[in-house]
């Protein structure tokens, strides 16, 4: 069978963990391919709200496999904190989590490496979530990281110690102060004790090469839906550089971060939001600093499932989601947070940019806020709550004209709508 992927198409935080708790039902497998601990997905059920940062979404089906595919980078300690949580919810992950072999381990180093950069750059800070999820992926690329497998080698201990003094040569060469950006100041040997530790429990969840485990589970007709990370818009190569993350949030990233043809790529479920949020530095085209930016923020409670930043609020912004819907070769969207939007008499939507005197409805090479404008488009709102409609035709009609308008907007179906952050709060067309 086909691997379906489910890709937020904007600054990340789309709502992928509840989508991807929603769907799982219709899974066997479900794989992260890309990211590490930067990531926070959310999902709500019976009351009861959950956060992971590396395990897959589909964690809390039972009988559902999960994996942390070859392109995650993981951290020892936040996954084992993970697996406290779930087990203190009665899920034993031994019985559906799986870790890939060629998966990058984030060394407590890697973390004071990814403080020291954020403090060179000073104002032009990227605002990492600070997880070591850059030095990391700079290790992989530079060809000296340390994998899951190398876990299982007699002389894993030696192998951490040359990677880590390597690290420390850097580190302690520097010239310049990086305290305030240290997660744990002087704490490092309690996190490198806590790391290590970690490694021990990680050891009882079986490591396989998932390359081929995938493989198998697509030649057994086993379905599987690959879960992304971040957004389009943070992506290595196609994001608003430097403002992004360090792995490929795209599409392809799947091929790569598990290890599978592009021919076998199915369905692409493109995520957004009924807006836009941003945490983090960087380009935010559509950006308010106003009384609506605060309201947004308010109702839709936005602040980061990682760091607790306020994240930044604005409009939604149609350039940037069909940028992410080419990027993808999304073929359906799903829209969140409709409920955020029902106070407003107007909702803009930029629909074009003015860049450098032109009308243009891509990203360009690089976002100047001197240089570049939104074009907005004010549609009317629906002002009426969402609370207790479960079906595409008892939405409000503005509802529906403000999805119609998308759909024509970027030329993708709307499959899914949500109108709340619980699991059952969540309309298919
Ligand atoms: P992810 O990183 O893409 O998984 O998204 P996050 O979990 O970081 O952020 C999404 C936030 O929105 C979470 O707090 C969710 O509980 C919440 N959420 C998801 N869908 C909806 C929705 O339709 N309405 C509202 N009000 N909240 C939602
Ligand atoms: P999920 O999966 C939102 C942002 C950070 C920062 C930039 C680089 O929950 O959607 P990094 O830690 O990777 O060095 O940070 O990317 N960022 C996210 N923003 N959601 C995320 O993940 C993010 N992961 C990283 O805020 O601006
Ligand atoms: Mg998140």
């Amino acid at each position: 069978m086909n691997v379906d992927v489910l890709i937020g198409l904007q600054w990340g935080d789309e709502g992928k963990g509840k989508i991807v708790d929603v769907l799982s039902s219709h899974y066997d497998v479900i794989a992260r391919f890309q990211g590490g601990p930067n990531a926070g997905h959310t999902l709500e059920f019976n009351g009861t709200k959950h956060v992971l940062h590396t395990i897959p979404s589909g964690i809390f089906h039972s009988g559902k496999i999960n994996i942390i595919g070859n392109g995650v980078v993981i951290d020892p300690v936040i996954l084992n904190k993970e697996i406290k949580k779930l087990a203190e919810r009665n899920i034993d992950v031994k019985k559906n989590l799986l870790i890939s072999r060629k998966a990058h381990l984030i060394l407590p180093t890697h973390r004071l490496l990814d403080a020291a950069n954020e403090a060179a750059k000073g104002k032009a800070k990227i605002g990492s979530t600070l997880k070591g999820i850059g030095p990391a992926y700079t290790d992989k690329v530079s060809r000296i990281g340390i994998r899951v497998g190398d876990i299982e080698k007699a002389n894993f201990k030696e192998i951490y110690t040359a990677l880590k003094n390597t690290h420390l040569n850097i580190i302690n060469n520097l010239q310049f102060d990086y305290s305030e950006y240290r997660l744990d100041s002087d704490l490092f040997d309690d996190y490198e004790k806590n790391w290590f530790e970690a490694i021990d429990v990680i050891k009882n969840i079986p490591f396989i090469d998932s390359e081929v485990f995938i493989n198998n589970c697509r030649n057994d007709n086993k379905s599987i839906l690959a879960e992304g990370a971040q957004g389009s818009m943070l992506d290595i190569d196609f994001g608003t550089y430097p403002f992004v993350t360090s792995s490929n949030t795209v599409c392809a990233g799947v091929c790569t971060g598990l290890g599978i043809s592009p021919k076998t790529i199915g369905e692409v479920y493109g995520i957004f939001k009924a807006y836009c949020t941003r945490v983090g530095s960087g380009p935010f085209p559509t950006e308010l600093f106003d009384e609506a930016g605060a309201i947004l923020r308010k109702t839709g409670n936005e602040f980061g499932s990682t760091t607790g930043r306020p994240r930044r609020c604005g409009w939604l912004d149609i350039p940037a989601l069909k940028y992410s819907v080419m990027l993808n070769g999304v073929s359906q969207l799903i829209m969140m947070k409709s409920d955020v939007l029902c106070d407003f008499d107007k909702i803009p939507v930029c629909t074009n940019y003015n860049y450098k005197g032109n009308l243009i409805d891509y990203i360009p090479f690089e976002i100047n806020s001197n240089e570049l404008s939104c074009v907005y488009k004010e549609i009317d709102g629906w002002k009426q709550s969402l609370e207790g409609i479960n079906s595409y035709n008892n939405l409000p009609d503005n509802l529906k004209k403000y999805i119609d308008f998308i759909e024509k907007s970027v030329n993708v179906p709307v499959s899914f709508v949500s109108t709340g952050p619980d699991r059952t709060q969540t309309i298919k067309r």
